[in-house]
């Protein structure tokens, strides 16, 4: 029977309105629920919202209504735009619900009564911001240490919680579970953290000074401290003293996804709590990087948040879902910019994916409308149809690594891999020359692609991947799992394809629209210019020798901030690192340029492009908006001449 697979995200402050952040960490649960799912995985997905605390009460004061009808009003912005995201989670929990109070207030009164919570004095600081206290050396310049917000000095008699005392457990129960706290530099960041004194942990707030929590069972003057109460959801949400049949079946969870300013919390008081109230640890606690916009972490209190909604509208709900996740890769940070989602959207959605649908749906359309049967392969064949099966096993293991970027990233080398194949067999011209069992050849192999394409990029994209399946002639919209596309004879050929219109139309940007004529003109000029080339002053073999050639490998690629077209390439050329910047972002994105070995001038002086330097140019060749890079017909070291 196959492992169950249980995973959860945080639970968000219900005062907040979502904003990226939260969405990101939504959906990429989603995209590993519907994996794990998808191989017959017994999966749970939780989410919901943390509803305790000062800020709820203190918002709620200001609006003169209760908390909790405070917390009804605005818990409906998750759970709205949730829906519209087409995530697929299980259950949705707030921690005001009753069987979570009653499953946090009998975890309190077992730890209290075994001794693991004490009563003691306290004095110390605290963020109201982060709900979290801190002791004079954690505060830098005086500030929380996690938002550098004022904190306020208190003292008061507390209810403390043994964490201290799970100090050499912990760094060791780390250093023997390489899974554990996921990436790795995340778990040496825990275990860097255990190495200063580990203190007791108060979950206490006296009422006087905040009354909107859950009441300590063992004194009523008391409510538990908001993070104590919302790390209980991770077990109250899966039966843990309601329903035990249900709570073996989940628990310990497979993953809890976090942002990484929650990593202590979740790295460090979670696992001393469950291993105080005696229950496994989870598998695995990933922590990813943060969604900036201009540099800074995206948050409400920074007021940068960029509205997922206002996103949606713009490009629909599943090019969302993909920019999202194509763009962060999970250890680090990444940076929104709406000229960043167009980009991504227009080249490798509208561009890429959209070229190939409608190149292939068409074509097939004009020879009979269905997918030829019983074809003759070539090596070129072959080796479109070995891109998109290797493809499936690296979108499987990076999806097992929580790295679905990488996973895309094979995707789309399919749909470009596609696109190549096309220009280099020419359909069109099989087609006029009247090549029929060539042209059969070529139409099954580039739908065979696509038929890949569909199903990898399901999890990410499960409505529009949907219907290019029906494209394809799979009338209710499923292909196959992607661990079936491995396992199983491609069911395509003899399929009757249907018509489409574009899937994901172009995003005409405002700057774009104002230079369409210049464009046209341009075009036309480039057109001329084919029908009647101008005569060239010609050189010699010197004056050719004067340009050093050289080949080069890209070990690094970024954008360029504020500057849509250009990309900061870091080369190796032979022994020597140097930067080029380039106008190619428009045709290529970082993470495919990674690796590739191309041809430089490596003679030219130095320029500095919007304020970044450039040694040296790149050759490629470009048509309108398309450029494509000069590279070579095999492996060949970098630093070598050209010429
Ligand atoms: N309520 C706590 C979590 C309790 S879990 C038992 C909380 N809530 S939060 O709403 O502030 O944050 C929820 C999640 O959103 C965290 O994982 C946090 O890292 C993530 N993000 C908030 N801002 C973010 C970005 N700008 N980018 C990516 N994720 C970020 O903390």
């Amino acid at each position: 029977m196959s492992e169950n697979f249980y995973i959860t995200t945080p639970i968000y402050y219900v005062n907040d309105k979502p904003h990226i952040g939260h969405a990101y960490t939504t959906i990429l649960a989603d995209v590993l629920s519907r994996y794990q799912r998808s191989l017959g995985r017994d999966t749970f997905f939780l989410t919901g919202t943390d509803e305790h605390g000062q800020k709820v009460e203190k918002a709620a004061q200001k609006r003169n209504v209760e908390p909790l009808a405070h917390c009804d009003e605005t818990v409906v912005r998750f759970q709205e735009l949730w829906k519209r995201l087409g995530i697929t989670n299980d259950f949705f929990i707030r921690t005001t619900f009753d069987f979570h109070k009653e499953v946090v207030r009998k975890i309190l009164q077992e730890l209290y009564d075994r001794g693991e919570i004490y009563r003691a004095e306290y004095t110390g600081w605290y963020c109201v911001g982060c709900e979290r206290f801190f002791t004079e050396k954690d505060l830098v310049e005086g500030k929380c240490p996690d938002c550098g917000r004022e904190v306020s000095a208190i003292q008061e008699s507390n209810y403390f919680f043994r964490m201290s005392k799970y100090r050499d457990w912990l760094v060791d129960y780390i250093q023997t579970h390489p899974d554990f706290i996921l990436p790795a530099f995340r778990a040496n960041e825990t275990l860097g953290f255990l190495r200063q004194e580990l203190g007791d942990l108060c979950i206490s707030r006296p009422k006087s000074r905040l009354a909107w929590g859950i009441e300590l069972p063992f004194d009523t003057d008391y409510v538990c401290y908001v993070w104590f109460d919302a790390l209980i959801n991770y077990i109250s949400g899966v039966g843990y003293l309601q329903n035990d049949t249900e709570f073996a079946r989940r628990w310990p969870a497979s993953c809890h996804l976090i942002g990484k300013d929650i990593l202590t919390t979740h790295s460090v008081y979670w696992p001393t709590m469950l291993k105080a109230i005696g229950l496994p640890m989870p598998k695995t606690i990933f922590a990813h990087g943060w969604w900036l916009t201009g540099n800074a972490k995206m948050s409400k209190s920074a007021g940068n948040v960029v509205d997922p909604m206002a996103m949606i509208d713009r490009a629909g709900v599943d090019a969302f879902r993909y920019f999202l996740l194509s763009e962060m890769s999970p250890g680090s940070d990444a940076n929104f910019s709406e000229e960043s989602f167009i980009s991504r959207y227009n080249s490798d959605l509208a561009n890429d994916l959209g070229n190939l649908l409608s190149r292939v749906s068409k074509m097939i359309l004009r020879s009979g409308g269905v997918v030829p049967q019983n074809v003759e392969l070539t090596d070129i064949d072959s080796e479109l149809l070995k891109t998109a099966k290797d493809a499936v096993s690296v979108m499987a293991d990076n999806l097992a690594q929580y790295k679905p970027d990488q996973g895309i990233n094979a995707a789309m080398g399919v749909v470009r891999a596609g696109n190549r194949y096309l220009e280099k067999c020419a359909p069109w011209q099989l087609a006029k020359s009247g090549d029929t069992a060539r042209l059969n050849a070529v139409l099954y192999c580039a739908a065979e692609a696509l038929r890949h394409v569909a199903v990898l990029l399901e999890p990410v994209m499960p409505e529009k991947m949907a219907e290019l399946a029906k494209v394809l002639g799979y009338e209710n919209g499923f292909i196959c799992t992607i661990a079936e596309l491995a396992e199983k004879e491609s069911d395509l050929a003899g399929r009757k394809v249907s018509d489409t219109a574009a899937l994901f139309p172009r995003i005409i940007v405002e700057e774009e629209k104002a230079a369409e004529p210049k464009a046209e003109k341009k075009q036309k000029k480039q057109e001329k210019a084919e029908k009647a080339p101008e005569a060239v002053e010609l050189i010699t073999i010197d004056d050719f020798f004067k340009t050093k050639l050289k080949t080069a490998k890209i070990v690094a690629a970024e954008r360029v901030p504020d500057a849509k077209k250009l990309l900061k390439l870091q080369l190796e050329v032979g022994s020597e690192q140097r930067q080029i910047v380039s106008g190619i972002a428009e045709s290529y994105t970082p993470e495919e340029l990674i690796g590739k070995t191309i041809v430089i001038v490596s003679n030219l002086q130095k320029a500095t492009i919007r304020g970044v330097e450039s040694s040296g140019m790149l050759l490629a060749a470009g048509k309108g908006d398309k450029i494509r890079l000069v590279t070579l017909d095999g492996d060949i070291p970098s630093g070598v001449d050209v010429g």
